[in-house]
């Protein structure tokens, strides 16, 4: 489970990120008053554009970042009073972190068991199972560096779920993969929702949140400005699918801003 209350984060901004934004401000509100909750079984999807704080609100969530206001309980605990606890439940990926290319997948996956005390037997039965399903297994020995995109996107979700997390962050998960490695990803998320993990991902792909999310919290410029299972949302909108729903509500929303 994943609550998230009144999460506000400002970055202070330097010279140089305000001259890239083209602001005079010096502070970005990159997430503004958001509120969710994430059950167990269900796949919460964040959907918004480039820059609508996704990224950022996940990694709160994951502990990297401290709300600026507002808090984060994950599986019981607070994200900035008890973040060990919570990082012992979650299981992270983003497009931020890279797997150090220097060694294989099969190393890092030991690696990171060791790192979280998983016992020896078990990492090597997780490996096989992971491995096997993300068709790893060929090329666990190479360098990570020398393996394609699709290839180090499925080492690093295996890599994130050596521990069997109970709950789920993954920021763009299918983000530059061909759709055969995106299905077997998705897939593979449908399989940890079906175990009972709680699994939010981030997204700007309508048709991936569409088919893949219970429950989408639509995301423009750091607000919430829709939530709910697909039909809920296309009901509200009076639209027929998420990208018409989307450009909707971004009519509505984004001018706010200005
Ligand atoms: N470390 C940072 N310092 C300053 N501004 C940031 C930083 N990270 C993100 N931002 C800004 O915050 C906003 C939200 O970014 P982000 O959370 O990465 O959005 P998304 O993942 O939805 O694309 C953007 O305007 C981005 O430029
Ligand atoms: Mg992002």
């Amino acid at each position: 489970m994943i609550q998230i209350n009144e999460l506000t984060k400002i970055y202070k901004l330097t010279k140089k990120q305000m001259i890239e934004q083209k602001t005079k401000k010096d502070l970005k509100r990159a997430v503004d008053n958001l509120s969710l909750v994430a059950k167990p079984g269900e796949i919460y999807g964040l959907l918004g554009p480039n820059g609508a704080g996704k990224t950022t609100a996940l990694r709160c969530i994951a502990t990297l970042l401290k709300p600026t206001e507002g808090n984060i309980v994950v599986s019981g605990f607070d994200t900035v009073k008890e973040s060990e606890k919570v990082r012992k439940k979650i299981g992270f990926l983003t497009n931020e972190i890279k797997l150090d290319p220097q060694f294989s997948p099969k190393y890092m996956f030991e690696f990171f068991g060791k790192l979280h005390k998983v016992d020896d037997k078990l990492i090597e039965e997780r490996r096989e199972k992971l491995f096997s399903y993300f068709e790893i297994t060929d090329f666990q020995d190479k360098k990570i560096e020398e393996l394609s995109t699709g290839m180090k996107q499925k080492a690093s979700i295996a890599v994130s779920l050596v521990h069997d997390p109970e709950v789920i962050i993954f920021d763009e998960p299918t983000n530059g993969l061909d759709i055969v490695t995106a299905r077997n990803v998705t897939d593979y998320l449908k399989l940890l929702k079906e175990q009972g993990k709680t699994v939010i991902i981030s997204t700007h792909i309508m048709t991936e949140a569409e088919k893949l999310c219970d429950k989408i919290g639509i995301i423009i410029n750091g607000s919430k400005v829709s939530e709910g299972s697909l039909e809920e949302i296309l009901n509200r909108t009076g639209t027929r699918d998420l990208e018409d729903a989307f450009f909707e509500l971004y009519k509505i929303h984004n001018k706010e801003e200005e």
